[in-house]
């Protein structure tokens, strides 16, 4: 079977300040599997994880293949790719404020995905929107379509984000460090709701971290992001037990050892 996803050597380069940020990459992600992407800040993480879905800022060039699907999805026309995000491949990024629009209900915001994918009935929208809200674990989902961002906490606006990625039920969910910007209790609750999801939907997930502890209760596959190169990819209780690059064994060394023997 083709895996879902398979990046083949792909670089980022910016070459405004003559550096490059990804070298080479390589990595493939079959239906259903859960794989972690560990890095420390600065590793390249985040641009991996728009890169994927052609979402880089002007400023930085890409090269390689990134299938997905079968269909390569650097070379994809626009329309294409629009299809392609949202409907078969969600994604939640890293900064839930800076992706949400301050000036419109959350509500409208998760019913518009629904409208923008199909669902012409504005109450259905609605409806299943709230519906979705209340899914993810959020208290009083109808009260809480009517606030703006700004009104929720943290992890409440995570909650919304999420119901906008899991409404179009995605075969595959990229997730650029979710659960970082939260205390360590909706953390929990966060990634409890994205297994359960996952699980739930068999749906493959990429969940990009710097949190070694956070990666290794989700993902069955971890791989190690390091100065813009995947200097290990290893199951995760593999990797716990014995990474082989020194910069994944530093990693590891810093977890509690209760997570070590997970
Ligand atoms: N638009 C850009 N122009 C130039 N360099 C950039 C740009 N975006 C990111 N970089 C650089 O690329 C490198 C990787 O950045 P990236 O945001 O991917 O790291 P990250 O692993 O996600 O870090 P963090 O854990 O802090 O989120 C950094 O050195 C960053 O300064
Ligand atoms: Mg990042």
């Amino acid at each position: 079977m083709n895996p879902l996803l398979s990046v083949q050597d792909l670089h980022v380069d910016a070459p405004g300040e003559g550096r490059s940020i990804l070298r080479g990459v390589h990595l493939t992600l079959d239906a259903g599997e859960t794989v972690g992407v560990l890095g420390t800040s600065g590793s390249g993480k985040t641009t991996l994880a728009l890169a994927l879905l052609n979402l880089l800022p002007p400023a930085l060039r890409a090269r390689g293949r990134v299938e997905f699907e079968g269909h390569d999805l650097r070379t994809l026309n626009h329309a294409a790719l629009c299809a392609v995000r949202g409907r078969r491949c969600a994604m939640v990024f890293q900064e839930p404020l800076t992706a949400l629009n301050p000036r419109q209900r959350v509500g409208a915001q998760v019913a518009e995905v629904a409208t923008a994918h199909g669902e012409h009935d504005a109450a259905r929208a609605m409806r299943s929107a709230i519906d979705l809200l209340g899914r993810t674990g959020l208290t009083d989902p109808g009260e809480r379509a009517q606030r703006f961002p700004h009104q929720l906490s943290g992890g409440e606006r995570q909650r919304v984000l999420l119901a906008m990625a899991l409404l179009l039920d995605p075969a595959l969910l990229i997730a650029d460090e979710p659960t970082s910007a939260l205390d360590v209790t909706v953390q929990a609750q966060v990634l409890q709701l994205l297994r359960e999801q996952q699980r739930a939907r068999g749906m493959a997930l990429l969940l990009v971290s710097h949190d070694l502890g956070v990666l290794a209760t989700t993902c069955r596959r971890l791989l190690v992001l390091h100065g813009g190169r995947i200097v290990e990819d290893a199951p995760t209780p593999q990797l716990l037990a014995a990474p082989v690059h020194p910069h994944a064994r530093a990693l590891v060394d810093t977890v509690r050892p209760a997570e070590r023997r997970a």
